[in-house]
């Protein structure tokens, strides 16, 4: 009985786990996953400054870079080598392999994205600022500034 009573108490407690999570999504899922591009993706075509444009980048919020995988990579610079198109000393290769690279934004700072194999130079280059979560009271938004 005892045996019983625990087989049916666990799926139970399971379910209201779940419950739980899924009533915790709501303030948990305001993150945004971007797509590099837009429906051009990761290419040699796209002004990436006017695809930027207007948009706010906060952390926890994805990048998600589409691309031939064949032509073209993901490497993450500093700011210096991102004006120069250098693609020697990356500070981080996110080049996976299959053309289908997440690039989780977890740091506030502003993320310079190139590709390497002189695609740079033909516009593949992208800037990201990262910025703070958004307060959740507007009240904070009217703080007096000395
Ligand atoms: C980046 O990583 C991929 C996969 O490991 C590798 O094939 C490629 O050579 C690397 N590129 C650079 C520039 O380090």
């Amino acid at each position: 009985m005892e045996g019983l009573r625990r087989s049916i108490g666990w799926p139970a407690a399971a379910l209201v786990l779940t419950c739980t999570v899924l009533v915790m999504m709501p303030t948990e899922a305001s993150a945004s996953r971007f797509i590099v591009g837009a429906n051009m993706g990761w290419t040699s075509n796209v002004n990436y400054a006017i695809w930027t444009k207007g948009k706010h980048f906060h952390l926890g919020d994805w990048l998600f870079f589409v691309y031939d995988r064949h032509h073209v990579n993901v490497l993450e610079v500093n700011k210096r080598d991102y004006m120069n198109c250098n693609s020697n000393h990356p500070l981080h290769n996110w080049t996976a392999g299959a053309g289908r690279d997440v690039v989780p934004l977890y740091v506030t700072k502003t993320y310079y994205f190139i590709s390497g194999k002189g695609f740079c130079r033909r516009g593949m280059k992208v800037t990201i600022r990262v910025e703070k979560p958004q307060p959740r009271s507007s009240t904070f938004n009217f703080a007096i500034k000395d």
